[in-house]
């Protein structure tokens, strides 16, 4: 599919379709009246005759409007005019993306961007209207033995802007809307590939390969005897069940001043976990192949800011391993040293993800004096019982890092939610023998304990944790977050420190 933006006439276009919009109780938009101007009143006939009366989500399409170059006409219901807010331009935008996929036009040119949305410009509309084409574009057939047919034959969209003048910040956006495309669909196929196939070792290759072809992305990968020789007892700990060698993948992008401390990202990237000898029901256990994401969105972060050449200092760290039960499985009441010193006392084995962070954390933060560092990572199955499926949980023991992620999560519409970080919960974390136990008696804000249980190795950082247990799949099917997030976030960044990239 390729992405286009222009200014010209709605009547004008020679396309398969053109696509406006109608507000609920039959209210064209500008375009919409336009295209009804030069057809005679064939829009508003239609909508009087009763078949679209501009509901979010409606549909219709109208062939052979009168005047109209274009093969086909299709209005979109966008609600009420003083509800149109940013998730229902969203809304309208899936809307019509799904539905010009369903008629036979090749290409189709949108109107939909010249809405107003509330304290948003042209290139914000264009931006997300990409990204929401390009989701809904996005499968993954690789796994497939029968080949369905590929009935996709929409291949060009274009997003039309009202002014000529408009055309640089809708390119703008168009491009920004691209690259994290990009990185959101690369995020999800790592997620989605089957845990046979996304070993450690597996997205390793990955990252190696995304390095390949941007020069500004410089990859290496520690194995486990570095990881050994560097006192990681922890992170060696979860990966010793299994016998798939475990990898700490490292990725500088190191294209902004020079001397400027990078940014980190540290990904959790746990490729199966079945729990370890604390082992999970089975019930759902397949979609712990998903427990990779937080590494993946590190890798899908890196591309976006490749393509996007922004002039930032960012380095990413992934902690790569299985959680597996096994002969010389870690075992519950085992204590181990990790890199920072610390001695864990490892109650239960599936409170494994911050096991292998902390030591990435310790490591990052010797290797790199991060100018601030943000862990992703699908911890915990209390900040779905907490915050439900729409927010990404944040912490943070920095208020101007997380302020700057909170609005990166607006402005994106990746949102994300701030959660405490009391000492409080710190303290539930005590062992018998051990500095610290990695788990608390009982499930009371596990979210949070487990965010507490990071921060103890990640004082010394500027830091934020974001637990995307609940936002990095839904319904068996990864989902790409938080890359818009984060992206919006280093486009931020890229515009505060020096030149900036616009
Ligand atoms: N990867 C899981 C968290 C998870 C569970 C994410 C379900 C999404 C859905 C993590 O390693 C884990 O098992 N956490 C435990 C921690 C508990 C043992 C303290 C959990 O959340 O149950
Ligand atoms: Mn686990
Ligand atoms: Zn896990």
């Amino acid at each position: 599919m390729h992405y286009y933006v222009k200014s010209s006439n709605p009547e004008k276009q020679r396309a398969g379709c053109v696509i406006v919009g109608v507000f609920d109780r039959r209210k064209l938009t500008g375009p919409a009246a336009t295209l009804d101007k030069a057809g005679g009143g064939a829009l508003s006939g239609a909508l009087r005759r009763g078949d679209l009366d501009g509901k979010a989500g409606q549909v219709l399409v109208l062939h052979h409007v009168p005047k109209v170059y274009a093969d086909r006409v299709l209005l979109v219901g966008l609600g009420r005019e003083r509800d149109f807010d940013e998730t229902a331009y969203r809304k309208a935008c899936h809307a019509a993306t799904r539905a010009v996929r369903a008629t036979g036009a090749i290409d189709a040119v949108s109107y939909l961007t010249h809405l107003p949305v509330r304290s948003r410009d042209i290139g914000w509309n264009v931006l997300n209207a990409a990204l929401v084409a390009q989701d809904e574009d996005y499968r993954l057939d690789a796994f497939r033995g029968e080949k369905p047919r590929d009935d996709r034959r929409l291949a060009r969209l274009t997003f039309d802007v009202p002014r000529r003048s408009d055309l640089p910040v809708g390119e703008r956006g168009l491009a920004e809307g691209l690259a994290i495309g990009a990185g959101v669909a690369l995020t999800k196929t790592l997620g989605n590939t089957p845990p046979n196939i996304c070993t450690p070792t597996w997205l390793a290759d990955q990252a190696q390969a995304l390095a390949k072809p941007h020069s500004s992305i410089k990859f290496r990968a520690l194995e486990r005897d570095d990881m050994v020789k560097l006192g990681m007892g922890s992170f060696m700990a979860v990966a010793q069940g299994s016998r798939q060698p475990p990898k700490l993948i490292v990725l500088e992008y190191l294209q902004g001043p020079k001397g400027e401390k990078p940014v980190a990202l540290v990904g959790k990237g746990i490729t199966f976990d079945s729990g370890g000898i604390s082992i999970k029901p089975s019930d759902k256990m397949d979609e712990m192949k998903f427990d990779m994401c937080g590494g993946a969105s590190v890798l899908g972060t890196f591309k976006a800011v490749a393509e996007l050449k922004l002039p930032i200092n960012l380095v990413g760290v992934v902690p790569a391993c299985e959680n597996m039960p096994g002969g010389l499985a870690v075992k519950p009441g085992d204590i181990v040293k990790s890199m920072s010193g610390i001695t864990i006392e490892i109650l239960n084995t599936d409170a494994e993800g911050r096991l292998i962070l902390c030591d990435a954390l310790t490591w990052v933060e010797r290797e790199y004096q991060p100018s601030q560092c943000i862990d992703i990572a699908t911890l915990t199955g209390a900040i779905v019982i907490a915050l439900g499926g729409f927010p990404t949980g944040l912490f943070s023991n920095t208020p101007s890092l997380a302020k700057a992620l909170l609005d990166a999560g607006e402005d994106s519409g990746d949102r994300a939610w701030q959660m405490p970080l009391w000492e409080e919960y710190g303290a539930m974390l005590k062992s018998e023998h051990a500095d610290i136990a990695n788990i608390t008696g009982g499930r009371e804000g596990g979210a949070i304990t487990a965010a507490a249980f990071l921060h103890r190795f990640a004082r010394r950082m500027k830091w934020a944790h974001l637990d995307i247990a609940a936002t990095a799949w839904r319904a068996k099917r990864a989902t790409g977050r938080p890359v818009p997030l984060l992206v919006r976030f280093l486009i931020d960044l890229a515009g505060k420190s020096g030149d900036a990239a616009a």
